[in-house]
């Protein structure tokens, strides 16, 4: 199968549409929407895990990999939406996390109940004293990254929450059970997978970090990591022909994505890397806000551009996931120009090389939930951080602010299906609050107007489907000096297109050698292709011309 004309829709299943009114989305809700998807032209969904689990990181701390939730179906709902799907052309792609199980996995119970075997799947370390952790990592949510047992003196690492204990992948009976979890999944006919945090499985110490204390450099990209994708593809998607992956690589660097989805390196098909979006981070600190750096992401989209490109390696191009805020509000401007804006995103990422993925609710410019207490948040790492700050001195409205602007859960609110009590998402109370932005911001009003958020993405969509050039094409830069508009062409023999983008409010004049070039889209009806054009706010161009 060819990863070309991919389009990968992330659904993440607790929020997108509820069927049977207890407040949880669920798959035969994902059932009665797939004509939609079907209508926006994608052709993979991505699935957050829909497994068994306790939730405390929304499915992410799986306590059985084998079998779904109740509260998302059965896997006989599970079926057929596989078929139903397929009927769409639609595959699906599993969420695999392998870093760590529940602490309420049977692995890590019966390893607390004294079997040695399944102690050995996790790692374990003596303290350096009495109470003192083995070393000074800190948990992705806060705090140290190891928890005490005192039954036997030693401490287990958890590089996110304390329910989340990591795997000891240098164990291969830890490699064999999760290879014998793809198949699992394989012989239910899933052949699409995205790895969590799958970089981060091999540490190469356990010694405390000298700089930054949060221990990132000893378990990022680890000493085997590629040794272990490797004998994981050999184990188990690699042997179909169709299979799609993508690895969660956090914190990475260009080389070791090269690697991780070079052509001939038999590990995995693509990378989300991240760098990307955290331009708005102040001091590189997610906590601390600043304006996105346009120029910083300028040239971090184009440095992965180019060398992906020229080491035949593969990006997955997103703007959003479950994990960040809404990128209308982020990177767009959500209240005049959020139907420009939104548009000039999408078009901004989807002629790029790689896969694009399209978030819920993306497709109609969703923004960001503006929550204002705290007690309507709901994950864990925003109430965390919550906290913390308040603990550190911040005052209250700054951090309700931060987390506005910041939290995961800006992502996760119920998505907008029309004006109707909660969206129209569930008709009971959500498990997570619908952003008070769904009366007028949803799928319906969207699609009401033939100018439509929705039917541009359905656009982008068909020309990555239909066009060579989109799939193949070389990405050049353009206009690299810049400061408001990110500007590229893609080039493949005879066939020539040209993205230009104002990632601003403000009117710009930019001058390009134009000649024969004809407009394939943009988000102003009016345009004329000039080799001098004046762009509008947040204006988008697609540009296109046959030698
Ligand atoms: C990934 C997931 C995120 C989760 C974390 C721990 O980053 O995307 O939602 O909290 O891994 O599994």
């Amino acid at each position: 199968m060819s990863k070309f004309d991919k389009i990968v829709y992330q659904i993440y299943p607790k929020s997108f549409q509820d069927s049977n009114h207890d407040g949880w989305g669920d798959i035969r809700g994902v059932i009665s929407r797939l004509d939609y998807l079907q209508d926006l032209g994608i052709n993979y969904i991505w699935f957050n895990p829909m497994t068994v689990s306790p939730q405390k990181d929304n499915g992410y701390d799986v306590k059985d990999y084998r079998s779904f939730d109740p509260r998302y179906g059965t896997m006989e709902d599970f079926e057929e939406l596989a078929k139903e799907a397929k009927k769409r052309g639609i595959d699906i792609m599993f969420d695999m996390v392998f870093n760590h199980t529940s602490t309420e996995h049977e692995w890590f119970q019966r390893a607390l109940a004294g079997e040695e075997k399944y102690k050995n799947y996790y790692i374990w370390k003596k303290g350096k004293g009495p109470g003192v952790p083995p070393n000074n990592w800190q948990s992705k949510f806060a705090g140290s990254a190891w928890e005490y047992v005192e039954q036997f003196d030693e401490w287990y690492l958890h590089l996110f929450d304390v329910s989340q204990a990591d795997l000891d992948w240098t164990n291969p009976e830890v490699r064999r059970e999760c290879a014998d979890i793809v198949n699992f999944w394989r012989s239910k006919g899933v052949h699409g997978f995205r790895f969590d945090v799958i970089n981060l499985i091999s540490k190469a110490s356990f010694e405390d970090d000298p700089f930054n204390f949060d221990g990132r450099q000893f378990y990022t990209d680890g000493p085997r990591e590629h040794e272990y994708l490797r004998e994981l593809n050999r184990a188990s998607f690699g042997q179909d022909e169709d299979h799609l992956t993508v690895g969660e690589m956090s914190s990475t660097t260009i080389d070791n994505c090269i690697q991780y989805s070079g052509a001939d390196c038999e590990e995995l098909d693509m990378v989300f890397s991240f760098h990307h979006l955290k331009v708005d981070y102040h001091n590189k600190m997610k906590w601390e806000l600043q304006e996105p750096d346009f120029m910083e992401l300028k040239s971090l989209l184009t440095e992965w551009q180019v060398a992906m490109q020229e080491n035949n390696a593969w990006n997955a191009l997103f703007w959003n996931c479950h994990d960040q805020p809404r990128s209308v509000s982020r990177f767009g401007n959500d209240g005049k120009y959020r139907r420009e804006s939104a548009k000039m995103l999408g078009a901004a990422l989807h002629m790029l090389r790689g896969t694009p993925y399209v978030y819920q609710g993306e497709e109609i410019g969703m923004p960001n939930a503006y929550f204002t207490d705290i007690s309507e948040y709901v994950d864990v790492e925003s109430t965390n951080i919550y906290d913390i700050l308040l603990k550190e001195g911040k005052p209250k409205e700054e951090v309700l602010h931060i987390l506005q602007e910041r939290s995961r859960d800006n992502a996760r609110t119920p998505m907008q299906w029309d004006d109707s009590p909660n969206g129209g998402f569930s008709d009971v109370t959500p498990w997570l609050k619908s952003a008070s932005s769904y009366p007028s911001v949803n799928v319906k009003a969207d699609r009401q107007d033939a100018d439509s958020i929705f039917a541009f993405y359905q656009n982008l969509i068909r020309l990555r489907k239909t066009m060579k050039v989109v799939q193949e094409g070389w990405f050049s830069p353009l206009l690299e000096e810049n400061r408001q508009v990110f500007a590229y062409r893609r080039d493949l023999e005879a066939e020539h297109l040209i993205c230009v983008n104002n990632f601003y409010e403000a009117e710009t004049e930019i001058t390009l050698p134009l000649e024969g070039y004809e407009i394939l889209s943009g988000n102003y009806p009016d345009a004329v292709v000039k080799n001098t054009i004046r762009l509008r706010p947040y204006e988008t161009l697609i540009l296109y011309k046959k030698d």
